[in-house]
């Protein structure tokens, strides 16, 4: 559970709406496993999305690459960490998600399906 007092708003810009699939459930309630084509990508790749609860009990959904922008490792089995990081395995990096200066993408859930939301007008 996170412990910071506020956390920060998704940093991630997508310019349209993008459906994510391939939705598998971890060993973790709030972590799910998936693939999309994230803004920049030519392809549909490995992404790991993350819930937390807000105050008034609603949840909030961000998804990230599962390729730690270091050097690539796969941060999928990483714990999402009270301070709003996960922690990279290989060399401990920390890749915001709620904290600051993240590029996490905000992300809805509708029904069974989950998308990125699109950020510009
Ligand atoms: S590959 Fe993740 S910290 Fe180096």
């Amino acid at each position: 559970m996170l412990t910071l007092s506020s956390y920060y708003p998704a940093g991630g810009r997508a310019e349209h709406e993008i459906k994510i699939i391939n939705i598998k459930p971890t060993e973790r309630a709030d972590v799910l496993t998936a693939m999309a084509k994230l803004p920049y990508a030519s392809t549909e790749k490995p992404v790991v999305i993350y819930s937390q609860t807000l105050a008034n009990g609603e949840k909030e959904y961000r998804t990230v690459s599962a390729k730690c922008p270091h050097q690539g490792a796969d941060i999928s089995g990483d714990e999402l960490k009270a301070d709003g990081n996960v922690y990279c395995s290989l060399h401990r990096r920390p890749i915001c998600i709620f904290s600051e200066y993240n590029h996490a993408y905000l992300t809805e859930k509708r029904a069974d399906e989950f998308y990125i939301v699109k950020s510009y007008q």
